[in-house]
């Protein structure tokens, strides 16, 4: 019986790591319902790394960009050390991508572009909540809603300053292939003086 995974060779991959990662983004859309949920890890100074999922929402021909609030755990964390890492995984294609990089925040035009785009909810919900600070209750987060959406009632929703965009610019891709008897694919793309080195790595 031949196997049902797609090989991945050096020789097929797209010599831009980024319209490689489009492609196998593009294979996605027909089997995954949320493609776009994203694993982003960081590091605190002292080297503690943390790991939580994100909504990748934009990707250009040299970042990866998602949004959040600067003063959360991960954004303290990218203030102090902006070396950071995403992973995505697709099940049922047996496909994995670790990107590595370095991240910066967004323009204040391009998260204000982004934030006014928004439900009114979500954009009122960045204000109720101060992401990763202690609650004393689930009320108490109800109770600043009903503030904000008080506060706000007949008027636009302005961006808070504290919440934003962050982009990566990758300096390392894997493109990771499942294949049968654990003789996975696995090419790494390094960015070496300005060009993308490619080259097969064991599983
Ligand atoms: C599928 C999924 C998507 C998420 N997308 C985002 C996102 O785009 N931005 C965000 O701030 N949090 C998002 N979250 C919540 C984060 O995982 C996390 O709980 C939150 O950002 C606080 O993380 P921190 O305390 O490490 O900063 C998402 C969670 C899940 C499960």
């Amino acid at each position: 019986m031949s196997e049902r995974w797609i090989p991945l060779d050096v020789a097929d991959c797209d010599p831009d790591p980024f319209a490689q990662f489009h492609a196998w983004f593009r294979d996605a859309s027909d089997v995954m319902r949320e493609r776009e949920a994203i694993a982003l890890v960081t590091a605190s100074s002292d080297a503690k790394p943390s790991a939580r999922m994100v909504l990748l929402r934009h990707v250009d021909a040299i970042s990866f960009g998602w949004y959040s609030n600067y003063e959360s755990r991960k954004g303290v964390e990218l203030a102090e050390n902006p070396h950071a890492a995403l992973l995505w995984y697709c099940e049922p294609l047996g496909r994995q991508i670790r990107i590595e990089g370095v991240v910066e925040h967004m323009s204040a035009e391009e998260s204000d572009e982004y934030f006014a785009s928004r439900p009114r909810g979500h954009q009122l919900g960045a204000h109720a909540s101060h992401q990763s600070e202690v609650l004393e209750s689930r009320q108490s987060l109800e109770t600043a809603m009903h503030d904000e959406e008080l506060r706000y009632e007949g008027r636009d929703v302005p961006r808070p300053s504290y919440w934003g965009g962050f982009r990566l610019t990758p300096n390392f891709f894997e493109f990771w292939q499942h294949r049968q008897d654990r003789l996975h694919d696995r090419v790494f793309y390094r960015l070496h003086a300005g060009s993308w080195v490619l080259e097969r790595h064991a599983p």
